[in-house]
């Protein structure tokens, strides 16, 4: 009722009736050209607000899928792996995004691949987390994938047996994430980034992918469990999917543009490549051996060490090859396991530097002899690793290591 009444009275009452002078008449026009004028300015207003949002404005080469373009959503691309085979892709004419929410990767490498391929509708970047199903939705809206690489994950073994949820949660439900959000927008084709952790510690040697999978610490199970749910999902839906389990990564890019540049932290839970070039540099005072009581022909473990060039060909092919409803699993690795005395005889080699080993006892959730039986992946994708001579491989990564002494923050030319 109040509200009524205030709307009925004169408007000659209102405040800017000011005064006490008799305008009324010319008030009435300067109303009426003053409303015109409004009007007009509104909607001009609103033609310009309606062009810049993203319905009216031309459409991003990212967001729209283009004949003899394949787009590749490449999760966890700032990492070692990720970078890695988004500059592969790149190389060979895909359209690549990133998302990564560069808790473990570099922006450096990014800018790397930017540089590399500046043109427009190659390659965007987007920061992300996974774990933000809002945020992975918006962006499969924004954008028209036809394929996911998904190589965004925590990797590290000993990590995982100290902080199992942060495993599970990065891993298992991230990827519940993205198939969702794949499924939710009809993108038909994944790559998953799968491990020889799943197979935890078999009898018998080699490991084909008919190997019972039975993992023995949160980072193997974690991916496992991720498996199962793509499995589970791949049999009611068409989607092509291929499952990469990797054995030991080295290596990489042999044109030194990329490398592997872990964050200062993760040193203690790093990988053996990581830590030979970390000993090499002076980082750290040695090499500590963890259990020399394996049984093994030298008491060390044995690992298969893939180098990361092989392994992006392995995703290129897979990704070649992915059939709508068809799930291809493979082992990728060089079927050739070296102990870890080899390994750190192979690291010295390729440094140059006679580098101080201790040997400890064992570590927990370590397994005595891991490695591939790759004569399917070989058979069925034509694929087989080129780069197995470990001291080469050794050696090219050394090379980036050694002028990227604080990994991507800065290109420090070493004494070396
Ligand atoms: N390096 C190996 O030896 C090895 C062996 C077997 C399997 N793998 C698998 O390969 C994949 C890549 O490993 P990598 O060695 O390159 O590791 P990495 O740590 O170098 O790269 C992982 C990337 O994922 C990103 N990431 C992590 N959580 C994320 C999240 N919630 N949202 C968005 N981005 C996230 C990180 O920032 C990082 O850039 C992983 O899935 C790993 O399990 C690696």
């Amino acid at each position: 009722m109040i509200g009524s009444r205030n709307r009925a009275q004169p408007r000659a009452s209102r405040p800017w009736s000011f005064s006490g002078m008799d305008y009324s008449e010319s008030k009435k026009k300067r109303n009426f050209i003053g409303k015109i004028v409004l009007a007009a300015v509104l909607t001009v207003l609103c033609i310009y607000m309606l062009k810049n949002s993203s319905g009216f404005s031309t459409p991003s080469l990212f967001s729209r899928h283009e004949p003899g373009v394949t787009h590749v959503l490449v999760t966890g691309g700032a990492g070692f792996i990720g970078s890695h085979a988004a500059l592969r892709l790149l190389k060979d004419s895909y359209r690549v995004t990133i998302v990564d929410n560069l808790s473990r990767g570099n922006l450096g490498a990014i800018k790397v691949l930017q540089e590399q391929f500046p043109e427009p509708g190659r390659l965007q970047f987007i920061y992300a987390d996974l774990g933000d199903a809002k945020a992975v939705n918006k962006i499969f809206a924004e954008n028209a994938f036809d394929a996911v690489m998904h190589f965004a994950a925590v990797a590290y073994v000993g990590e995982s047996t100290l902080e199992p949820l942060r495993y599970y949660h990065n891993i298992t439900s991230n990827t519940l994430v993205v198939l969702e959000a794949m499924a939710a927008h009809g993108v038909n084709t994944l790559i998953y980034s799968s491990t020889c952790a799943t197979y935890g510690e078999p009898a018998k040697m080699p490991i084909t992918e008919e190997t019972p999978q039975a993992p023995i610490n949160p980072y193997g199970k974690a991916k496992k469990m991720a498996e199962d749910i793509i499995l589970d999902f791949s049999k009611n839906s068409d989607m092509a999917v291929m499952i990469l389990r990797y054995f030991n990564v080295i290596g990489s890019d042999p044109d030194g543009r990329l490398g592997e540049a872990p964050r200062p932290e993760l040193r203690e839970h790093g990988r053996i490549s990581g830590a030979c070039f970390d000993a090499a540099l002076g980082i750290i005072p040695g090499l500590k051996v963890k259990g020399t009581d394996y049984n093994t022909a030298d008491g060390t473990c044995i690992r298969d060490y893939i180098d990361v060039t092989d392994l992006v060909d392995a995703h290129v092919k897979a990704l070649a090859k992915a059939k709508p409803g068809k799930v291809g699993i493979y082992n990728v690795g060089t079927g050739k396991g070296r102990s870890v005395k080899e390994f750190v005889d192979a690291c010295k080699k390729a440094t140059g530097v006679d580098i101080k080993v201790d040997f400890l006892s064992r570590r927990p959730g370590d397994y005595a002899e891991v490695y591939s039986d790759p004569s399917k992946i070989n058979r069925e994708l034509n694929w087989t690793a080129q780069y197995t001579d470990l001291q080469e491989s050794l050696q090219i990564a050394w090379k980036w290591q050694k002028l990227h002494q604080n990994g991507y923050r800065s290109s420090l030319t070493s004494s070396f």
